[in-house]
């Protein structure tokens, strides 16, 4: 498949205006098949089936999901469950694929709305579909009104991985208000020993892994804050009892949304599983005139029986080959360096050309300056919304520094946090209504900032020409994007009271207009997504920005959990990780500086640390390491990425191996927080080798034991392993083994 026709599958299903879908490629034949005397849909790859029907009533009922199943093997017919007991009538038990709030439905409706006439009832049943390649189009209509939904599917040959969302329509003469709009429903078959696996947090805590039973009663996973949020990410993984890192059932999903949302997972009285996610209906409410639609995010979701460590590799590879701008085959991130942790707002010509020479000297590619550059930006109190060069710091403009990042031969990146403002700000005083809020009601305001409105499309306006002008006059390589508060307040008191709440999807909307409008304005431009750290990383964000800012917690230990709980949806090709000093500031813990590069190593990358104060060792050290690095990028930022020991839950060790996508390569990272009592590191057994082929041993940092061989098969470092002699605290290695 090329790039393009992939980008435009899914396209088809995305929720954001994209241009014109053009013809596409043939999938894999068999992908999608229709049976017209079953009336059942099968999407299938080498790997998986996903399967449903419609039954008798007409609903579209869940059949299959789950490892493959040849054309022969026999599907559940689609029919509606007996329900059970008066209290528990047949539509409410049956597996539907996306239900709707009406009839007897008391789990988590996909679909709620209201209709002017006080009627909420919404029932809907099979109208028609069409097949086009490997999308599927099922479209549903209410019993007695003329409210449709077109359901969208489709499934990558290669992963298995499927996306759905659904257009709502109004074909009714009347308005009509959505309350609640999910993606999609997923009906898991039924079991009494699910582990629900997510991913929660804080600013400076993202990405804690947890773990826990599926119990009856619904577990909700939510952002309320307007963006994705630090609190949840809207990622999920479900096993069974027995599965673990290497083997056994996952089904797991991620939903494109960088708004407000919410997935529900919950057992119904048959113990199946539905995970129901879309936007979040806390607060919502979205009026649909006659005539107009509404479309919701994509929720991608796939299912492999190889445990959870294949679920992320899926998962990775899908986001390199599908997601990201420069997918199928996006360019080996550029080693950076960012002055925040170095000067914070103290930034000027002088100081950052300086900077810049110092990193240029270890072989960083990119040189990135942070907060502080423009307007009356001193601190945090002032400033943001005025996207000018401040003239004391930078007398000449930008262009100075960026001609000697330039002649360095590195390129040269900025920090802007476009949908803030503060109050003290030029643009606030000539707009004070363009900020979310409730006319005369206090303003919330999160580290002395509001948040400007999007939805308004003068907002947006402003905000895509002020970027566009500073990309357009100076030689731009990056933005980092950040986002440093989330919403209070969501007033958009422009609107009729009935139409304000659509601020939670126009707002997201404007944000992928001005990113998408800016990448084809300017085809080089690479875009970082940071909100203070990983507040705002997701399949939708993802889609448009090259890599994430994975935490502000720049600890090199505490990014090891941080990291690790990252990968379970993430790829490591997007994780961004810096080198700071040390003592570090979140913890005032002291590393070495290999140390701390190994941790770094593990993603894409960067170098944050005050360079001014390094020592001549200190600058070598970082120059063997960046070259290391270099010649071990591809690996880790797109190979298949095996954590071999979780730094989870107190281990006081932790180490993680990528294997290039070719085979040719594999980089071993190992951590010890503190060794006692005399025992030994653990023995490593490596993974996702040829047994067959030989690989030379390279060790970039720590020592293996004396009898490590420097050169042996496949089967012998999996089987036999490796083991390192890491003793003391706060200890690193990183081994290579390059194919013969
Ligand atoms: C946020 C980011 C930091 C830095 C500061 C600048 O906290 O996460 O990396 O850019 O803003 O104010």
């Amino acid at each position: 498949m090329t790039h393009r026709s992939t980008w435009l599958m899914f396209a088809f299903l995305a929720s954001i205006p994209t241009q014109a879908p053009a013809a596409e490629t043939a999938p894999a034949a068999d992908t999608v098949r229709y049976d017209g005397s079953t009336h059942i849909f099968t999407l299938s790859t080498p790997q998986v089936t996903y399967a449903f029907g419609v039954n008798e009533r007409g609903e579209l009922q869940s059949l299959y999901w789950g490892g493959h199943l040849n054309s022969d093997d026999p599907l559940p017919t689609a029919k509606s469950d007996t329900g059970s007991a008066s209290f528990d009538p047949s539509t409410g038990s049956t597996p539907q694929e996306y239900p709707a709030w009406g009839s007897a439905l008391y789990t988590e409706p996909a679909l709620k709305v209201s209709f002017p006439d006080g009627n909420r009832d919404l029932v809907l049943h099979y109208l028609s579909h069409t097949i086009n390649g490997s999308h599927v189009a099922v479209l549903l209509k209410d019993i007695s009104r003329d409210v449709r939904v077109e359901l969208r599917y489709d499934i990558d040959p290669d992963s298995g991985i499927l996306a759905r969302s659904a257009h709502i329509e109004n074909h009714t003469s009347k308005p009509l208000s959505v309350q609640q709009a999910a993606a999609a429903t997923w009906n898991l078959p039924a079991g009494n020993d699910y582990m629900l696996h997510s991913l929660s947090g804080r600013w400076a805590a993202e990405w804690h892994l947890d773990q826990r039973p599926v119990l009856p009663g619904q577990t909700v996973l939510e952002s309320r804050r307007g963006s994705t949020s630090h609190q949840n990410n809207p990622w999920f993984a479900l096993t069974p009892a027995g599965t673990g890192e290497d083997s056994g059932p996952v089904w797991f999903g991620a939903l494109a949304w960088s708004g407000s949302w919410r997935i529900t997972v919950e057992p119904d009285l048959r113990r199946r599983i539905r995970v129901t996610g879309g936007y979040n209906p806390f607060d919502f409410s979205y009026r649909l005139a006659p005539g107009e639609s509404l479309d919701t995010p994509v929720f991608f979701a796939g299912y492999t029986p190889g445990g959870l460590g294949e679920a992320s590799r899926l998962l990775h590879r899908f986001e390199l080959t599908h997601v990201l701008p420069q997918a199928p085959q996006p360019r080996a991130r550029p080693v950076l360096y960012n002055s925040w942790e170095a000067t914070e707002f103290n930034v000027n010509e002088a100081g950052q050309m300086k900077l810049a020479d110092m990193a240029a000297r270890i072989g960083v590619e990119r040189f990135v300056m942070d907060d502080g550059w423009f307007g009356a930006r001193d601190n945090d109190h002032a400033g943001l919304g005025d996207w000018v060069v401040n003239p004391r710091k930078f007398p000449h403009g930008l262009q100075p520094l960026i001609a000697k990042v330039h002649d360095l031969g590195m390129d040269f990146g900025l920090w802007v946090e476009p949908e803030m403002v503060n109050p003290d700000s030029a643009l606030y005083r000539k707009h004070p209504d363009w900020v979310l809020s409730f006319p005369g009601r206090p303003r919330t305001e999160g580290r002395n900032q509001l948040v400007l409105n999007l939805a308004r499309q003068d907002v947006r306006d402003h905000l895509f020409h002020v970027l566009d002008d500073l990309l357009t006059q100076n030689d731009i390589a990056f933005l980092k994007w950040d986002y440093n508060r989330n919403w209070t307040e969501p007033g958009w008191s422009e609107q009729k009271p009935e139409d304000q709440q659509r601020v939670y999807v126009a707002y997201v909307h404007s944000l992928y207009w001005i990113l998408q409008h800016l990448r084809e304005r300017h085809p080089k431009l690479e875009i970082e997504s940071c909100s203070g750290g990983g507040g705002r990383v997701d399949l939708g964000i993802m889609r448009l920005t090259d890599e994430v800012w994975t935490s502000d917690n720049t600890d090199p230990f505490d990014r090891l959990s941080i990291q690790d709980g990252f990968t379970y949806a993430y790829t490591p090709g997007v994780m961004m990780a810096w080198v700071t000093d040390s003592p570090n500031w979140v913890n005032q813990r002291s590393t070495s500086l290999e140390y701390r590069f190994l941790s770094s190593m593990q993603g894409s990358l960067g170098i944050g640390a005050d360079l001014t104060r390094w020592s001549d060792q200190d600058f070598q050290t970082a120059k063997r390491l960046v070259t290391d690095y270099k010649s071990i990028r591809m690996t880790v930022q797109q190979g298949l990425l095996y954590r071999l020991i979780s730094p989870r839950d107190g281990s006081p060790y932790s180490a993680t191996q990528s294997v290039s996508s070719d085979g040719a390569q594999t980089v071993l990272f190992a951590f010890l927080h503190s060794s006692s009592m005399l025992y030994p590191y653990p023995r490593i057994h490596l993974k996702g080798l040829d047994p067959q082929a030989r690989y030379r041993l390279r060790v970039l940092a720590g020592k293996p034991d004396e009898n490590t061989p420097k050169e042996a098969s496949g089967a012998y470092w999996m089987s036999d392993g490796i083991q390192l002699m890491l003793k003391g605290d706060f200890q690193a290695a990183a081994v290579v083994l390059d194919r013969t």
